[in-house]
Protein backbone atom coordinates (compact mmCIF):
# COMPACT_ATOMS: atom_id res chain seq x y z
CA UNK A 1 0.00 0.00 0.00
CA UNK A 2 3.07 2.20 0.94
CA UNK A 3 4.83 1.41 -2.23
CA UNK A 4 1.45 1.96 -4.38
CA UNK A 5 1.16 5.59 -2.60
CA UNK A 6 4.49 6.48 -3.18
CA UNK A 7 4.70 5.48 -6.49
CA UNK A 8 1.47 7.66 -7.41
CA UNK A 9 3.02 10.12 -5.69
CA UNK A 10 6.17 9.82 -8.06
CA UNK A 11 4.03 10.12 -10.81
CA UNK A 12 2.73 13.07 -9.72
CA UNK A 13 5.37 15.12 -9.26
CA UNK A 14 6.91 13.95 -12.66
CA UNK A 15 3.57 14.81 -14.48
CA UNK A 16 3.62 18.10 -12.45
CA UNK A 17 6.86 19.20 -13.27
CA UNK A 18 6.00 17.93 -16.82
CA UNK A 19 2.95 20.20 -16.73
CA UNK A 20 4.89 23.18 -15.49
CA UNK A 21 7.90 22.81 -18.44
CA UNK A 22 4.85 22.80 -20.41
CA UNK A 23 3.14 25.31 -19.28
CA UNK A 24 6.28 27.40 -19.17
CA UNK A 25 7.12 26.95 -22.74
CA UNK A 26 3.67 27.86 -24.11
CA UNK A 27 4.16 30.53 -21.49
CA UNK A 28 7.10 31.49 -23.34
CA UNK A 29 6.42 31.25 -26.90
CA UNK A 30 3.06 33.28 -26.38
CA UNK A 31 5.73 35.83 -25.07
CA UNK A 32 7.99 35.54 -27.86
CA UNK A 33 4.66 36.27 -30.22
CA UNK A 34 4.49 39.64 -32.22
CA UNK A 35 2.33 41.97 -31.11
CA UNK A 36 -0.51 40.98 -33.52
CA UNK A 37 -1.37 38.64 -31.77
CA UNK A 38 -3.23 38.55 -28.29
CA UNK A 39 -1.66 37.35 -25.13
CA UNK A 40 -3.61 34.77 -22.77
CA UNK A 41 -2.91 36.26 -19.40
CA UNK A 42 -3.56 34.58 -16.14
CA UNK A 43 -5.83 35.90 -13.89
CA UNK A 44 -4.56 37.39 -10.70
CA UNK A 45 -6.06 35.89 -6.93
CA UNK A 46 -5.33 33.99 -4.58
CA UNK A 47 -7.12 30.15 -4.69
CA UNK A 48 -5.88 29.21 -1.39
CA UNK A 49 -6.16 25.74 0.13
CA UNK A 50 -7.86 23.04 -1.76
CA UNK A 51 -11.71 23.30 -1.54
CA UNK A 52 -11.46 25.68 1.26
CA UNK A 53 -10.01 28.45 -0.34
CA UNK A 54 -10.93 32.19 0.22
CA UNK A 55 -14.69 30.71 1.84
CA UNK A 56 -14.23 32.16 5.46
CA UNK A 57 -13.46 35.43 3.68
CA UNK A 58 -16.60 35.18 1.83
CA UNK A 59 -18.51 34.25 4.29
CA UNK A 60 -17.02 36.71 6.94
CA UNK A 61 -18.16 39.40 4.10
CA UNK A 62 -21.76 37.94 3.78
CA UNK A 63 -22.34 37.73 7.23
CA UNK A 64 -21.25 41.21 7.93
CA UNK A 65 -23.41 44.71 7.45
CA UNK A 66 -20.97 45.76 4.69
CA UNK A 67 -22.38 42.51 2.59
CA UNK A 68 -21.21 40.23 0.17
CA UNK A 69 -20.02 42.59 -2.43
CA UNK A 70 -17.32 43.66 0.06
CA UNK A 71 -15.55 40.57 -0.75
CA UNK A 72 -15.39 41.31 -4.17
CA UNK A 73 -14.82 44.99 -3.66
CA UNK A 74 -11.28 44.27 -1.79
CA UNK A 75 -10.29 41.83 -4.48
CA UNK A 76 -10.27 44.22 -6.61
CA UNK A 77 -8.05 46.89 -4.91
CA UNK A 78 -5.70 44.13 -4.17
CA UNK A 79 -5.68 42.23 -7.24
CA UNK A 80 -7.48 44.80 -9.94
CA UNK A 81 -10.71 45.10 -12.25
CA UNK A 82 -10.14 40.52 -13.37
CA UNK A 83 -9.53 38.64 -10.12
CA UNK A 84 -10.03 34.98 -9.26
CA UNK A 85 -10.61 33.45 -6.25
CA UNK A 86 -12.16 29.95 -4.50
CA UNK A 87 -15.44 30.07 -2.72
CA UNK A 88 -17.08 26.19 -1.39
CA UNK A 89 -14.52 24.63 -3.88
CA UNK A 90 -15.53 26.56 -6.98
CA UNK A 91 -13.02 28.88 -8.94
CA UNK A 92 -14.80 31.70 -9.35
CA UNK A 93 -13.79 34.57 -11.61
CA UNK A 94 -15.37 38.00 -11.51
CA UNK A 95 -15.70 39.73 -15.28
CA UNK A 96 -15.84 43.80 -14.99
CA UNK A 97 -16.51 44.90 -18.19
CA UNK A 98 -19.01 45.53 -20.71
CA UNK A 99 -17.23 43.29 -23.02
CA UNK A 100 -17.09 40.02 -20.92
CA UNK A 101 -20.34 40.01 -20.36
CA UNK A 102 -21.35 40.58 -23.86
CA UNK A 103 -19.43 37.30 -24.40
CA UNK A 104 -21.20 35.87 -21.72
CA UNK A 105 -24.25 36.66 -22.28
CA UNK A 106 -24.25 35.98 -26.13
CA UNK A 107 -22.59 32.56 -25.36
CA UNK A 108 -25.59 31.59 -22.48
CA UNK A 109 -26.43 27.65 -23.19
CA UNK A 110 -23.16 27.07 -25.44
CA UNK A 111 -19.71 28.19 -23.83
CA UNK A 112 -21.81 28.71 -20.60
CA UNK A 113 -24.72 27.81 -18.47
CA UNK A 114 -26.00 28.31 -15.10
CA UNK A 115 -24.77 27.21 -12.24
CA UNK A 116 -26.63 25.49 -9.73
CA UNK A 117 -25.98 24.18 -6.48
CA UNK A 118 -27.56 21.13 -5.19
CA UNK A 119 -29.82 22.99 -2.40
CA UNK A 120 -31.36 25.48 -5.04
CA UNK A 121 -32.77 22.36 -7.45
CA UNK A 122 -34.00 21.28 -4.28
CA UNK A 123 -35.61 24.13 -3.45
CA UNK A 124 -37.25 25.25 -6.92
CA UNK A 125 -37.75 21.88 -7.97
CA UNK A 126 -36.02 20.18 -11.40
CA UNK A 127 -38.34 21.93 -13.66
CA UNK A 128 -37.90 25.63 -13.16
CA UNK A 129 -36.61 27.35 -15.49
CA UNK A 130 -33.42 28.02 -13.13
CA UNK A 131 -32.31 24.46 -13.20
CA UNK A 132 -33.46 23.05 -16.71
CA UNK A 133 -31.31 22.00 -20.14
CA UNK A 134 -31.53 24.40 -23.05
CA UNK A 135 -34.25 22.41 -25.32
CA UNK A 136 -36.70 22.38 -22.04
CA UNK A 137 -35.77 26.21 -20.99
CA UNK A 138 -36.72 27.63 -24.34
CA UNK A 139 -39.89 25.58 -24.50
CA UNK A 140 -41.24 26.20 -20.87
CA UNK A 141 -39.70 29.86 -21.13
CA UNK A 142 -42.19 30.69 -24.30
CA UNK A 143 -45.34 29.09 -22.66
CA UNK A 144 -44.19 31.32 -19.65
CA UNK A 145 -43.58 34.58 -21.44
CA UNK A 146 -47.28 35.42 -22.77
CA UNK A 147 -48.87 36.94 -19.59
CA UNK A 148 -45.65 38.72 -18.53
CA UNK A 149 -46.07 41.11 -21.46
CA UNK A 150 -46.43 44.14 -20.97
CA UNK A 151 -50.11 43.75 -22.81
CA UNK A 152 -50.94 41.34 -20.45
CA UNK A 153 -50.31 43.01 -17.36
CA UNK A 154 -52.83 45.74 -17.71
CA UNK A 155 -55.01 43.73 -15.44
CA UNK A 156 -52.33 43.54 -12.91
CA UNK A 157 -51.78 47.10 -12.62
CA UNK A 158 -55.38 47.93 -11.69
CA UNK A 159 -55.17 45.13 -9.06
CA UNK A 160 -51.77 46.15 -8.22
CA UNK A 161 -52.88 49.76 -7.46
CA UNK A 162 -56.17 49.08 -6.19
CA UNK A 163 -54.62 46.96 -3.28
CA UNK A 164 -51.67 49.47 -2.85
CA UNK A 165 -53.60 52.46 -2.62
CA UNK A 166 -55.95 51.09 0.54
CA UNK A 167 -52.99 50.21 2.45
CA UNK A 168 -50.87 52.76 1.69
CA UNK A 169 -53.78 54.99 2.73
CA UNK A 170 -54.50 53.14 6.29
CA UNK A 171 -50.63 53.06 7.17
CA UNK A 172 -51.11 57.07 7.03
CA UNK A 173 -54.36 56.86 9.32
CA UNK A 174 -52.44 55.16 11.55
CA UNK A 175 -49.58 57.95 11.82
CA UNK A 176 -47.02 54.67 12.38
CA UNK A 177 -43.81 54.14 11.22
CA UNK A 178 -43.37 51.04 9.23
CA UNK A 179 -40.52 49.20 6.99
CA UNK A 180 -40.68 49.63 3.95
CA UNK A 181 -39.08 46.68 2.96
CA UNK A 182 -41.28 44.31 5.12
CA UNK A 183 -44.33 45.64 3.36
CA UNK A 184 -43.34 45.65 0.11
CA UNK A 185 -42.39 42.20 0.50
CA UNK A 186 -45.75 41.82 1.88
CA UNK A 187 -47.32 43.89 -1.56
CA UNK A 188 -45.78 42.21 -3.76
CA UNK A 189 -46.35 38.75 -2.52
CA UNK A 190 -50.18 39.15 -2.21
CA UNK A 191 -49.86 40.62 -5.95
CA UNK A 192 -47.92 38.02 -7.02
CA UNK A 193 -50.02 35.45 -5.69
CA UNK A 194 -53.47 36.92 -6.82
CA UNK A 195 -51.88 37.49 -10.26
CA UNK A 196 -50.31 34.59 -10.75
CA UNK A 197 -53.49 31.57 -9.03
CA UNK A 198 -55.99 34.00 -7.62
CA UNK A 199 -55.48 33.47 -3.81
CA UNK A 200 -56.63 36.52 -2.00
CA UNK A 201 -57.54 34.77 1.24
CA UNK A 202 -55.39 36.22 4.38
CA UNK A 203 -54.89 33.21 6.05
CA UNK A 204 -54.13 31.19 3.08
CA UNK A 205 -51.58 33.83 1.96
CA UNK A 206 -49.99 34.11 5.39
CA UNK A 207 -49.50 29.79 4.92
CA UNK A 208 -48.12 30.64 1.44
CA UNK A 209 -45.83 33.05 2.38
CA UNK A 210 -44.15 31.14 4.81
CA UNK A 211 -43.17 28.14 2.99
CA UNK A 212 -42.05 30.55 0.36
CA UNK A 213 -40.06 32.20 3.02
CA UNK A 214 -38.70 28.64 4.29
CA UNK A 215 -37.87 26.91 0.59
CA UNK A 216 -36.19 30.48 -0.22
CA UNK A 217 -34.18 30.40 2.72
CA UNK A 218 -33.51 26.48 1.61
CA UNK A 219 -31.94 27.57 -1.69
CA UNK A 220 -28.56 28.47 -0.24
CA UNK A 221 -28.56 26.15 2.47
CA UNK A 222 -26.08 22.88 3.08
CA UNK A 223 -27.96 20.04 1.69
CA UNK A 224 -28.85 17.55 4.82
CA UNK A 225 -31.95 16.19 6.17
CA UNK A 226 -31.15 16.97 9.42
CA UNK A 227 -34.28 18.65 11.29
CA UNK A 228 -33.94 22.03 12.57
CA UNK A 229 -31.50 22.78 9.52
CA UNK A 230 -32.80 25.71 6.69
CA UNK A 231 -32.48 22.89 4.39
CA UNK A 232 -34.55 20.58 6.46
CA UNK A 233 -37.28 23.35 6.82
CA UNK A 234 -37.19 24.18 3.34
CA UNK A 235 -37.72 20.82 1.56
CA UNK A 236 -40.30 20.07 4.61
CA UNK A 237 -42.00 24.33 3.47
CA UNK A 238 -41.95 22.31 -0.30
CA UNK A 239 -43.47 19.16 -0.05
CA UNK A 240 -46.63 21.55 2.05
CA UNK A 241 -46.44 24.25 -0.44
CA UNK A 242 -46.83 21.88 -3.17
CA UNK A 243 -49.21 19.54 -1.71
CA UNK A 244 -51.14 23.22 -1.38
CA UNK A 245 -50.83 24.19 -5.43
CA UNK A 246 -51.81 20.66 -6.34
CA UNK A 247 -55.11 20.63 -4.71
CA UNK A 248 -55.58 23.82 -6.12
CA UNK A 249 -54.70 22.41 -9.45
CA UNK A 250 -57.24 19.23 -8.97
CA UNK A 251 -60.04 22.02 -8.01
CA UNK A 252 -59.74 23.62 -11.27
CA UNK A 253 -59.52 20.44 -13.45
CA UNK A 254 -62.73 19.48 -11.33
CA UNK A 255 -64.52 22.54 -12.33
CA UNK A 256 -65.01 23.22 -8.37
CA UNK A 257 -62.91 26.43 -8.78
CA UNK A 258 -62.24 28.95 -12.07
CA UNK A 259 -60.33 32.18 -12.69
CA UNK A 260 -58.26 34.49 -15.03
CA UNK A 261 -55.04 33.75 -13.88
CA UNK A 262 -51.88 32.56 -14.80
CA UNK A 263 -52.75 29.03 -13.79
CA UNK A 264 -55.67 28.89 -15.44
CA UNK A 265 -53.75 30.03 -19.08
CA UNK A 266 -51.68 26.74 -18.41
CA UNK A 267 -54.41 24.59 -17.64
CA UNK A 268 -56.00 25.30 -20.69
CA UNK A 269 -53.70 23.63 -22.57
CA UNK A 270 -53.91 20.50 -21.36
CA UNK A 271 -55.24 19.07 -24.52
CA UNK A 272 -52.64 20.75 -26.50
CA UNK A 273 -49.95 19.05 -27.91
CA UNK A 274 -46.72 18.14 -25.36
CA UNK A 275 -44.61 20.84 -27.00
CA UNK A 276 -47.40 23.32 -26.56
CA UNK A 277 -48.02 22.72 -22.55
CA UNK A 278 -46.49 22.66 -19.78
CA UNK A 279 -46.97 19.04 -17.82
CA UNK A 280 -48.11 19.38 -13.58
CA UNK A 281 -44.35 19.73 -12.48
CA UNK A 282 -43.56 22.22 -15.01
CA UNK A 283 -46.45 24.33 -13.93
CA UNK A 284 -45.75 23.43 -9.92
CA UNK A 285 -42.38 24.63 -10.05
CA UNK A 286 -42.20 27.48 -12.18
CA UNK A 287 -45.31 28.85 -10.30
CA UNK A 288 -42.45 28.92 -7.08
CA UNK A 289 -39.78 29.79 -8.85
CA UNK A 290 -41.76 32.93 -10.44
CA UNK A 291 -42.58 33.62 -6.66
CA UNK A 292 -39.27 33.11 -5.54
CA UNK A 293 -37.74 34.99 -8.39
CA UNK A 294 -39.85 38.32 -8.12
CA UNK A 295 -40.69 38.58 -4.41
CA UNK A 296 -37.86 39.91 -2.43
CA UNK A 297 -36.07 41.33 -5.70
CA UNK A 298 -39.49 43.85 -6.59
CA UNK A 299 -39.50 44.15 -2.69
CA UNK A 300 -35.70 45.37 -2.79
CA UNK A 301 -35.53 47.46 -5.13
CA UNK A 302 -38.96 49.49 -3.96
CA UNK A 303 -37.23 49.77 -0.74
CA UNK A 304 -33.69 51.49 -2.25
CA UNK A 305 -35.82 53.67 -4.13
CA UNK A 306 -37.50 55.37 -1.26
CA UNK A 307 -33.93 55.26 0.31
CA UNK A 308 -32.54 57.46 -2.95
CA UNK A 309 -35.13 60.13 -3.34
CA UNK A 310 -35.38 60.64 0.35
CA UNK A 311 -31.41 61.10 -0.25
CA UNK A 312 -32.57 63.28 -3.44
CA UNK A 313 -34.88 65.72 -2.02
CA UNK A 314 -34.45 67.43 -6.30
CA UNK A 315 -35.29 64.47 -7.59
CA UNK A 316 -38.44 63.59 -5.35
CA UNK A 317 -40.17 66.78 -5.95
CA UNK A 318 -39.71 66.74 -10.00
CA UNK A 319 -40.67 62.99 -9.73
CA UNK A 320 -44.04 64.59 -7.54
CA UNK A 321 -44.78 67.06 -9.97
CA UNK A 322 -44.74 64.52 -12.93
CA UNK A 323 -47.29 62.34 -10.52
CA UNK A 324 -49.27 64.93 -9.95
CA UNK A 325 -49.98 66.63 -13.23
CA UNK A 326 -51.06 62.71 -14.56
CA UNK A 327 -53.53 62.23 -11.11
CA UNK A 328 -54.69 66.00 -11.82
CA UNK A 329 -56.22 64.44 -15.49
CA UNK A 330 -57.57 61.65 -13.92
CA UNK A 331 -61.24 61.25 -12.21
CA UNK A 332 -60.87 61.36 -8.38
CA UNK A 333 -60.28 58.36 -6.28
CA UNK A 334 -60.05 56.34 -10.11
CA UNK A 335 -57.21 53.65 -10.69
CA UNK A 336 -53.94 53.70 -12.44
CA UNK A 337 -54.07 52.11 -16.33
CA UNK A 338 -51.39 51.60 -18.66
CA UNK A 339 -51.91 54.83 -20.69
CA UNK A 340 -50.89 56.69 -17.47
CA UNK A 341 -47.78 54.86 -16.70
CA UNK A 342 -46.75 54.98 -20.17
CA UNK A 343 -46.97 58.44 -19.49
CA UNK A 344 -44.41 58.90 -16.64
CA UNK A 345 -41.64 59.79 -18.54
CA UNK A 346 -39.34 60.75 -15.97
CA UNK A 347 -40.81 58.20 -13.17
CA UNK A 348 -39.50 55.41 -15.33
CA UNK A 349 -35.39 56.95 -15.58
CA UNK A 350 -36.23 57.32 -11.83
CA UNK A 351 -36.95 53.43 -11.94
CA UNK A 352 -33.72 52.99 -14.18
CA UNK A 353 -31.29 54.63 -12.22
CA UNK A 354 -32.95 52.71 -8.82
CA UNK A 355 -32.17 49.67 -10.91
CA UNK A 356 -28.91 50.41 -11.74
CA UNK A 357 -27.53 51.67 -8.07
CA UNK A 358 -29.18 49.12 -5.90
CA UNK A 359 -28.25 46.44 -8.06
CA UNK A 360 -30.29 43.50 -6.25
CA UNK A 361 -28.60 40.62 -7.91
CA UNK A 362 -25.18 41.74 -7.51
CA UNK A 363 -23.53 39.37 -10.14
CA UNK A 364 -24.66 36.72 -12.41
CA UNK A 365 -23.13 33.55 -12.23
CA UNK A 366 -22.65 31.21 -14.68
CA UNK A 367 -20.41 28.03 -15.78
CA UNK A 368 -17.77 27.78 -18.47
CA UNK A 369 -18.61 24.37 -20.48
CA UNK A 370 -15.21 24.35 -21.98
CA UNK A 371 -11.96 25.82 -21.86
CA UNK A 372 -12.20 29.75 -23.00
CA UNK A 373 -10.65 33.35 -23.30
CA UNK A 374 -12.15 36.12 -22.40
CA UNK A 375 -10.41 39.57 -23.58
CA UNK A 376 -7.46 37.53 -23.61
CA UNK A 377 -7.67 36.01 -20.01
CA UNK A 378 -7.62 32.27 -20.07
CA UNK A 379 -11.14 30.61 -18.52
CA UNK A 380 -10.87 26.72 -18.04
CA UNK A 381 -14.08 24.22 -18.32
CA UNK A 382 -15.49 24.52 -14.70
CA UNK A 383 -14.81 27.57 -13.36
CA UNK A 384 -17.38 29.73 -12.47
CA UNK A 385 -17.91 32.94 -14.47
CA UNK A 386 -19.89 35.79 -12.79
CA UNK A 387 -20.61 38.73 -14.88
CA UNK A 388 -20.24 41.61 -12.17
CA UNK A 389 -23.10 44.01 -12.99
CA UNK A 390 -22.29 46.02 -10.01
CA UNK A 391 -19.38 47.15 -11.09
CA UNK A 392 -20.14 47.54 -14.74
CA UNK A 393 -22.94 50.01 -13.21
CA UNK A 394 -20.75 51.76 -11.09
CA UNK A 395 -17.97 52.41 -13.46
CA UNK A 396 -17.84 56.07 -13.99
CA UNK A 397 -16.48 55.60 -17.38
CA UNK A 398 -19.56 54.01 -18.36
CA UNK A 399 -21.58 56.33 -15.83
CA UNK A 400 -20.10 59.44 -15.51
CA UNK A 401 -20.48 60.48 -12.22
CA UNK A 402 -21.74 57.29 -10.75
CA UNK A 403 -22.00 57.57 -7.56
CA UNK A 404 -24.98 60.16 -7.36
CA UNK A 405 -28.63 59.37 -7.98
CA UNK A 406 -29.07 60.55 -11.34
CA UNK A 407 -32.72 59.75 -13.41
CA UNK A 408 -31.66 62.14 -16.28
CA UNK A 409 -28.82 60.26 -17.10
CA UNK A 410 -31.05 57.93 -18.96
CA UNK A 411 -32.51 60.81 -21.56
CA UNK A 412 -29.54 59.43 -23.15
CA UNK A 413 -29.76 56.26 -24.66
CA UNK A 414 -27.03 53.06 -23.25
CA UNK A 415 -24.20 51.21 -25.11
CA UNK A 416 -25.61 47.68 -24.92
CA UNK A 417 -24.20 45.34 -22.08
CA UNK A 418 -23.99 48.34 -20.22
CA UNK A 419 -26.88 48.75 -18.39
CA UNK A 420 -28.43 45.62 -17.42
CA UNK A 421 -30.13 45.35 -14.15
CA UNK A 422 -32.48 42.54 -15.66
CA UNK A 423 -29.39 40.32 -17.29
CA UNK A 424 -29.70 39.76 -21.22
CA UNK A 425 -29.83 36.86 -23.26
CA UNK A 426 -31.93 33.87 -23.24
CA UNK A 427 -31.87 34.21 -19.51
CA UNK A 428 -33.13 37.84 -19.28
CA UNK A 429 -35.32 38.38 -16.22
CA UNK A 430 -39.09 37.00 -17.52
CA UNK A 431 -40.83 39.48 -15.25
CA UNK A 432 -38.81 42.44 -16.25
CA UNK A 433 -42.26 44.69 -16.97
CA UNK A 434 -44.08 43.00 -14.10
CA UNK A 435 -41.43 44.67 -11.54
CA UNK A 436 -40.72 48.30 -13.78
CA UNK A 437 -44.77 48.65 -13.40
CA UNK A 438 -44.75 47.50 -9.77
CA UNK A 439 -42.12 49.88 -8.98
CA UNK A 440 -43.90 52.81 -11.05
CA UNK A 441 -47.33 51.84 -9.51
CA UNK A 442 -45.58 52.32 -6.11
CA UNK A 443 -43.75 55.34 -7.03
CA UNK A 444 -46.83 57.08 -8.28
CA UNK A 445 -49.12 56.14 -5.37
CA UNK A 446 -46.45 57.17 -2.53
CA UNK A 447 -44.99 60.95 -4.15
CA UNK A 448 -48.88 61.60 -5.33
CA UNK A 449 -50.48 61.02 -2.04
CA UNK A 450 -47.52 61.40 0.49
CA UNK A 451 -44.43 62.74 1.64
CA UNK A 452 -42.35 61.22 4.37
CA UNK A 453 -39.88 60.85 6.83
CA UNK A 454 -36.88 57.88 6.74
CA UNK A 455 -37.34 56.97 10.70
CA UNK A 456 -33.90 55.76 10.77
CA UNK A 457 -31.04 56.93 8.56
CA UNK A 458 -28.89 53.68 9.40
CA UNK A 459 -26.63 52.15 6.03
CA UNK A 460 -25.95 48.98 7.52
CA UNK A 461 -26.80 46.04 5.36
CA UNK A 462 -28.74 43.09 6.46
CA UNK A 463 -26.43 40.03 7.47
CA UNK A 464 -26.42 36.72 5.33
CA UNK A 465 -28.24 38.55 2.85
CA UNK A 466 -27.22 37.86 -1.00
CA UNK A 467 -29.74 40.34 -2.25
CA UNK A 468 -28.62 43.93 -0.80
CA UNK A 469 -31.37 45.63 1.95
CA UNK A 470 -31.11 47.82 4.14
CA UNK A 471 -30.92 46.23 8.18
CA UNK A 472 -33.09 48.61 9.33
CA UNK A 473 -35.48 47.79 6.35
CA UNK A 474 -35.95 51.82 5.92
CA UNK A 475 -38.85 52.75 8.20
CA UNK A 476 -40.85 55.64 7.37
CA UNK A 477 -44.08 57.44 8.84
CA UNK A 478 -46.47 58.73 5.77
CA UNK A 479 -47.96 61.86 5.68
CA UNK A 480 -50.80 62.69 3.37
CA UNK A 481 -49.66 65.88 0.95
CA UNK A 482 -53.97 66.24 1.27
CA UNK A 483 -52.94 68.07 5.04
CA UNK A 484 -51.23 70.73 3.29
CA UNK A 485 -47.38 69.50 3.87
CA UNK A 486 -45.59 70.32 0.45
C1 LIG B 1 -36.66 44.56 -9.57
C2 LIG B 1 -36.99 43.31 -9.72
C3 LIG B 1 -36.22 42.27 -10.45
C4 LIG B 1 -34.90 42.24 -10.80
C5 LIG B 1 -33.84 43.31 -10.55
C6 LIG B 1 -34.67 40.99 -11.50
C7 LIG B 1 -33.45 40.61 -12.04
C8 LIG B 1 -33.25 39.44 -12.74
C9 LIG B 1 -32.02 39.10 -13.39
C10 LIG B 1 -30.77 39.94 -13.40
C11 LIG B 1 -32.20 37.88 -13.96
C12 LIG B 1 -31.18 37.11 -14.79
C13 LIG B 1 -30.15 36.47 -13.92
C14 LIG B 1 -29.07 35.77 -14.71
O1 LIG B 1 -28.86 36.05 -15.88
O2 LIG B 1 -28.42 34.93 -14.08
C15 LIG B 1 -33.53 37.43 -13.66
C16 LIG B 1 -34.07 36.23 -14.06
C17 LIG B 1 -35.36 35.85 -13.77
N1 LIG B 1 -36.34 36.61 -13.18
FE1 LIG B 1 -36.12 38.48 -12.46
N2 LIG B 1 -35.83 40.28 -11.53
C18 LIG B 1 -36.81 41.03 -10.92
C19 LIG B 1 -38.14 40.69 -10.78
C20 LIG B 1 -38.72 39.55 -11.26
C21 LIG B 1 -40.13 39.23 -11.20
C22 LIG B 1 -41.20 40.15 -10.66
C23 LIG B 1 -40.28 37.97 -11.69
C24 LIG B 1 -41.52 37.13 -11.89
C25 LIG B 1 -42.67 37.36 -11.46
C26 LIG B 1 -38.97 37.51 -12.09
C27 LIG B 1 -38.71 36.26 -12.63
C28 LIG B 1 -37.48 35.87 -13.13
C29 LIG B 1 -37.24 34.56 -13.70
C30 LIG B 1 -38.26 33.42 -13.83
C31 LIG B 1 -35.90 34.55 -14.10
C32 LIG B 1 -35.16 33.37 -14.76
C33 LIG B 1 -35.24 33.53 -16.26
C34 LIG B 1 -34.55 32.41 -17.01
O3 LIG B 1 -33.64 31.80 -16.49
O4 LIG B 1 -34.94 32.21 -18.16
N3 LIG B 1 -38.05 38.49 -11.82
N4 LIG B 1 -34.17 38.41 -12.93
Amino acid sequence: MYISISEDFQHVILACVLAMAIGMAIFLSLLGKGEGTRRKECIPGKLGIPFLGETFSFLGATNSTKGCYDFVKQRRQRYGQWFKTRIFGKIHVFLPSVEAAKTVFTNDFVLFNKGYVKSMGDAVGKKSLLCVPQETHGRIRRLLSDPFSMNSLSKFVQKFDCMLSGRLEKLENSGKSFRVLQFSMKVAFDAMCDMLMSVTDGSLLEQLEKDVTAISDAMLSFPVMIPGTRYYQGMKARKRLMKNLKAMITRRRNGKESSEDFLQSMLDRDSYQSNEKLDDEEILDNLLTLIVAGQSTTASAIMWCVKFLDENKEVQNRLREEQLSIMRNKPKGALLTHEDLKNMSYSSKVVKETLRMSNVLLWYPRVALGDCTIEGFEIKKGWHVNIDATHIHYNPAIFKDSLSFNPSRFDEMQKPYSYIPFGSGPRTCLGINMAKLTMLVFISRLTSGYTWAVDDQDLSLEKKAHIPRLRSGCPITLKSLNSGNI
